[in-house]
């Protein structure tokens, strides 16, 4: 078997192979399996005038090949142009996204270090995975330095719509650099379908075959992965021992006598304020959950160096302190609202014991939560997952009940309807949401892109 070299910005903690965010989680459930090489940023920032190293940890397989970020390529590179830019257009948040020419510029240094850094570490039969909007111009700077494996992109979150992508500058010189990998992989076909019309309308290109674009002299295979998660290890932690524990534990602290969960990084793009927003009408509309239901949403940090994102938290603060203060009573809190992360098997166990997850992202790449809550569920007395319609998800979750986010009538209705939903149906439902889940999990998502990778044409030479 071919040797697997991941490349992303973040990688998975060696030490307690704990992991925070969608990409991580991912690669590390599908990588434990497979073994190879992962290579990315190590989440240190260190001076300006630090040589930042790169060192190699292995664990049975897997080896991490980690480097520290300067401060300024963190500012410039992962704030400025990563977070400040691209995550906005690709949420199709144009109103959100700052551009800095020092921003760009960092953000193609930062590439150009990481591919000077790994070319050398490549061997002739590698096959080479770069992921997400951090690392589009990777395999253009590999390509430059003479490697010719085959290297495949993956985009964790949305493509956006042609228009909205265009607002960016620089577009086209980013776009342009996508042509040099084999394969790019989408969560959705939305997703594939913008990349495609972009590539058509903007660059010059066509469609030679249902996935494979023609631009210029390339030929670019772009197809639809899903991303899933590891099944039976998550389904294992909901079920342990100590996860019963802490559900009984949830359910004696006297409330809630129905918990709603959510679990989101705090991020503009999950809809925390529509959401408190929402459970606030499910109060007005059917006040007799007051006293029944809160609301536990886990939300911890993340990029709080981004102005959005500490705006977010302020709103989010806010609205939860106005709704406890309006609805709550000394033995009722409506919301419970924890900013911090949490053990993976605990979040387990929390799924389990409530009764409706409740996920609807404003827009979303995926959405491993959804799975997650689905997989932790008791497939003799299964909550119901409420999820927005703009979740990557939603493509293949459609046995959920699906709203629109930014309707909060419509997402207090469904809560309403999660709440009351008849024993035959939540089963009914919960099984063919877990169905899907199972078929498209993390080692299917990971099989089916190296396959296609390995299937793409040898590169042409430069
Ligand atoms: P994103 O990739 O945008 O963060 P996803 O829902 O796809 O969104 O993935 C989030 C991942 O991070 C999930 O695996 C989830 O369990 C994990 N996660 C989210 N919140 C927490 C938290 N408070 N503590 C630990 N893990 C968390
Ligand atoms: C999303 C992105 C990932 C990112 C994760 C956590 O899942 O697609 O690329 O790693 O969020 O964000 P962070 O900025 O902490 O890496």
């Amino acid at each position: 078997m071919k040797r697997l070299v991941v490349v992303s910005n973040r990688v998975a903690d060696p030490g307690c192979a704990q992991a925070l965010g969608g990409l991580a989680v991912c690669i590390l459930d599908a990588l434990r399996k497979r073994g190879g090489l992962w290579f990315g940023w190590n989440g240190e920032i260190v001076p300006d005038e630090a040589e930042p190293e790169t060192t190699s940890v292995t664990f049975d397989d897997l080896t991490f090949a980690t480097t520290p970020l300067t401060e300024r390529e963190y500012r410039d590179y992962y704030l400025g142009f990563a977070n400040a830019a691209l995550w906005p257009v690709h949420h199709y948040r144009l109103d959100l996204a700052r551009f800095a020419q020092e921003a760009i510029d960092g953000y193609r240094r930062v590439n150009d270090r990481f591919a000077e850094t790994l070319a050398p570490m490549l061997k002739p039969n590698d096959l080479v995975w770069a992921h997400d909007y951090h690392l589009i111009p990777l395999g253009a700077g590999l390509r430059a330095r003479g490697v010719r494996n085959r290297i495949g992109f993956f985009l964790h979150i949305p493509f956006p719509p042609p228009d909205v992508l265009v607002a960016m500058p620089e577009h086209e010189w980013l776009m342009s650099a996508l042509v040099d990998y084999d394969l790019i992989g989408f969560q959705t076909r939305t997703d594939q379908a913008n990349f495609c019309r972009f590539m058509c309308d903007f660059m010059g290109g066509e469609m030679i075959g249902p996935d494979v674009l023609r631009i210029g002299a390339r030929e670019v295979t772009a197809s639809v992965f899903p991303v899933g998660i590891d099944v039976d290890s998550f389904a294992a932690m909901a079920e342990s021992p100590s996860a019963a524990k802490r559900i009984e534990r949830l359910h004696r602290a006297g409330e809630p006598r129905i918990n709603v969960i959510g679990v989101d990084r705090l991020d503009y793009t999950k809809g925390l304020p529509d959401r408190l927003r929402s459970f606030k009408r499910l109060l007005e509309l059917y006040p007799q959950n007051c006293k029944a239901v809160t609301l536990m949403q886990i939300a911890p940090p993340t990029r709080e160096d981004v102005q959005a994102y500490a705006d977010i938290r302020h709103e989010l603060e806010a609205l939860s302190g106005e709704i406890n203060g309006q609805f709550g009573d000394f033995d009722w809190t409506p919301v419970r609202y924890l900013h911090r992360r949490v053990d993976r098997d605990t979040l387990a166990a929390l799924y389990r014991g409530s009764q409706v997850g409740l996920v609807t992202p404003l827009r979303d790449g995926m959405n491993l939560v959804a799975k997650e809550y689905v997989v932790a569920q008791d497939a003799n007395n299964p909550g119901v997952l409420v999820l927005s319609r703009f979740a990557g998800a939603a493509e293949d979750l459609q046995e959920a009940l699906i709203v629109n986010p930014y309707d909060a009538d419509e997402v207090a209705n469904a809560m309403q309807k999660a709440i009351q939903m008849p024993f035959a149906e939540r089963k009914e439902r919960h099984a063919a949401l877990l169905e899907r889940v199972r078929e498209r999990d993390a080692y299917h998502w990971m099989d089916g892109f190296l396959r296609a990778l390995a299937g793409c044409r040898v590169p042409m030479a430069a």
